[in-house]
Order: C-alpha cells, then structure tokens, then sequence
C-alpha cells in the first residue's frame, strides 16, 4: 500500500465508507483529510448499519491508528456522540486508536446558524455549519482543536467571538435559540473539551513517523471530485479539496507519500444539492433507480438526483487525481433495469468534448452523447455471498461485464473492485 488514497470520483456517495472499511484490513493507519460531519459514510458489517459523518471509516478494525487531519473542521457534539455509539456497539475508540490534529478547526453553534438562508440554500448545503466553519479559518478568526488543551484559551477565543457573532447573526434576521448565551455556549464547550482534550495530536507529526516505518496509510477522502472547491461545479461545491494531492496539504505530509490514488465510481451518478448534472435522469426511471439504491442522504435524509454513468467527468477526475484503479459500486443496483446507458463524450456548441469543461458557460451547454446496453436481470448477490465462497467477476452475467469492461477500455484505468452489495463480502477483488 505504502500510501494510498481513496478518493470520490463523482459528486460523493459513491460508497467509499464501505471501500475503505474494507481496504482499512491491510492499513496500519487511516486518515480522514477533508470535510466534516457534511460526509455520510455507511458501512454495512453483518446485519448491523453504521452510518458516520466524521469518524475514519477504518474504525471497525482492531489495532489501528485512526486519524483526523488538520483540514477537517470538528463538530465536537457530533464526534463524542459517533464514539458513544460506537461504544454501544463493542467499538471503542481512545487516544490510543484515535487522534485530532491540534490544528483542525471547531464548527461552533453560530456556524450552523449562519447557514440558515441566502448562498446556502441556493448551493443546497448540508446545514451543518461546514462552510461558516472553513470561512473562519480563512478569515483566521477561527477556533481550532487545541484550544480544547487549555480553558482559559477556550474561554478567551470563545470570548472574542461571541459578541461579533451575535451582531452578525441578528444583523442577518437569525432568531438566537434560548441556549445561545454566552455562558452557555462557554460551558458546551469547556464540557467538550474534558471528554475531546485527550485526542489531540500532532497528526502531521505522527504520519511522518508511522511514514519513516514504512508502514501503511490509508488516506480516506470526503465528498466527491466534483465537490472540490477548485476543482467541482462551483458554486455549488463544498468549502475543503476533495482530490487526492489536497490529502498531502491536510495531512502535512510530503506528496510524495501518497503513493497511490484510487477512484471510488458509483455504476451510475448520483448528486445531492444543486448545481449542474449532465447525465441526469428526469422522471420515473430516475425514481425507480433511487429507490433501488436507496438513494437518500445518510446526512440529511434527503433524495439524491440520479443520472446515468459520465465519462467525460471520470476522465476528468482520473487526470486530477492519477487513479490507477476503479473500485465500482453499486453494481447490483442498475439489475432489473431494461437499458443501461453510459455517456461517452458532450457535445457542446458544435465541439466534440471527452473531459469535463472548466468553465460554467461551457457547462451549460452539455449533451451528453450515450452508448446503451442490454440490461441484465437482477442477482440474489446476498444469497451467493452467504454460501461461503467469494464472488468472481465471471458469476456477473455477460451484459453486466460487457458494460464494464467498456467503462475500463474507455477510461484506460483497470476496476480493483465491484461491489454487488453492501456488505464486505459482496465485494469482487480483483488485485
Ligand atoms: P456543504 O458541504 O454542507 O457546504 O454542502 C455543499 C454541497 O456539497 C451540497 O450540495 C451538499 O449536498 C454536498 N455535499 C457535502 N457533503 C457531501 C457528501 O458527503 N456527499 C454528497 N454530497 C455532499
């Protein structure tokens, strides 16, 4: 592995929870380096359904070290109740499986509260306070992880805020809740900070000392590439970097660590919020796809907007991001379907385009040009991973490995996985 990172290659929710759980095995350490609790990371082990917003996917193993980089912005309530629940499930996490980087920045009561209306409701953001939170950090006016080590700095750095913060929500018509006083906000986090001090680290630090072992990272991302702030569909991106060199500069890692990145693809696309989506499906079949992906955000419960595979958009994000392999998600799910399409290329204004344009007017003026295939009947894929013996690729019925095996020619990167279900052991390696 030495350094791998495992990186959305659409617009998040491809299901890398489940990928990086499963690739977390042969890691020595996992590092989560962007986002926070905006994420929704669904891992399925047996019968029981874990679903996290901030934690490492690499959690459900025993004897790693799991990571929180200094880029990932910290809604404290959200992790103290994600190691709570996990605790309720035989997993327990301390400073000894689990470290913050000193430097990451805390998502405070006024950041949620400032994303009530304007931008973000027409962005279509999670309303977890994730962008008011990297807007601070910018404006270098924000509250970070280490001010949990010390009290009187909590109380200080809370201080300075507070009063500014109250102006401005009050100025922006924002109802302050009843438990939003000064003293109250103060004890939260002072609260918080008894129960979180202990996770603070130097995660640079430790990476580059776990590095010098030669040991495994896994370096697991958020989000998707085309959420990525220079990157996505701006504006209507997240506020951190999703593709995998951002996994260097969160990390304080040279780049040179990461020796490899690895795309997650969902067998189709799907986007929550708004902005462009070329290959979008409208109507029934759309419907039909949603409901038999369960195509609902693990945030915010709502409905994800389906569309058919892109590959002008995954060329664009093997050449930002330099997979040398695919894993391919969800394949179950396009099972049943009559057709199945994949768009190859745009035509846009008279012009043949095989990659994703740079520009909002370019993209806004996409068709996306298809190649359809013959559907292929739906699997009892539980049922056949419940015998005992592992999947092979060959047990996929011959439409579904024609369809792959044109995604791969196209795209000249090879799939390292397919998944046929949630479950670790509906997963087809083929490394
Ligand atoms: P924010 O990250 O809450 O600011 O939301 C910005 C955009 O990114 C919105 O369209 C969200 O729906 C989307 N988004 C943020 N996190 C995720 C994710 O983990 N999966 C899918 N979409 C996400």
């Amino acid at each position: 592995m030495p350094g791998l990172a495992i990186i959305g290659a659409q617009f998040g929710d491809e299901g890398k929870g489940k990928i990086v759980d499963f690739l977390a095995e042969d890691a020595d350490a996992i590092v989560r380096f962007n986002g926070g609790n905006n994420a929704g990371h669904t891992v399925k082990i047996g019968e029981k359904e874990f679903k996290q917003h901030l934690l490492p996917s690499g959690v459900f193993h025993r004897g790693k070290v799991n990571l929180i980089a200094s880029n990932v912005v910290i809604n404290p309530k959200v992790m103290i109740s994600e190691i709570e629940s996990l605790r309720k499930n035989g997993v327990t996490l301390n400073p000894k499986n689990l470290r913050v980087d000193l430097r990451a920045h805390l998502i405070m009561p006024w950041h949620i509260l400032q994303e009530g209306g304007g931008n973000s409701a027409k962005i279509g953001t999670t309303q977890r306070g994730i962008g008011p939170c990297y807007e601070d950090k910018a404006a270098r006016t924000g509250i970070r992880f280490e001010d949990l080590l010390s009290s009187a700095s909590l109380t200080d750095k809370i201080k300075a805020q507070y009063e500014r913060k109250v102006k401005a929500l009050t100025g922006m018509g924002i109802r302050l809740p009843m438990d939003f006083s000064f003293a109250s906000v103060l004890s939260e986090y002072l609260a918080y900070s008894r129960v979180l001090k202990g996770f603070a680290a130097d995660v640079s630090m430790e990476l580059n000392e776990i590095n010098a072992q030669k040991k495994n990272i896994l370096y697991e991302g958020a989000q998707g590439v085309f959420l990525d702030n220079n990157f996505g569909t701006y504006p209507y991106v997240t506020s951190s970097n999703c593709i995998s060199a951002s996994a260097a500069v969160s990390c304080g890692v040279a780049p040179s660590f990461i020796t490899k990145s690895e795309g997650v693809v969902k067998a189709y696309t799907t986007r929550v919020g708004n902005g462009i989506f070329p290959t979008e499906i409208e109507g029934e079949l759309g419907g039909e796809i949603r409901m038999m992906g369960k195509e609902f955000g693990t945030t915010t419960g709502r409905a994800r907007r389906i569309g058919w595979l892109d590959l002008p958009m995954l060329r664009t994000s093997i050449m930002l991001n330099g997979f040398s392999g695919m894993h391919l998600t969800k394949m179950d799910v396009l099972g049943g379907l009559k057709e199945i399409k994949v768009a190859t290329h745009y035509q846009s204004k008279g012009k043949t385009l095989t990659h994703f344009p740079a520009d909002t007017n370019s993209r806004n003026n996409l068709t996306p040009v298809y190649k359809t295939f013959k559907g292929f009947e739906a699997q009892n894929w539980k049922k056949v991973a419940n015998a005992g013996k592992k999947i092979k690729l060959k047990a996929l019925p011959k439409e579904a490995l024609a369809f792959l095996k044109f995604v791969e020619k196209e795209l000249d990167v090879p799939f390292v996985s397919v998944s046929v279900g949630p479950e670790r052991n509906e997963i087809i390696f083929l490394r």
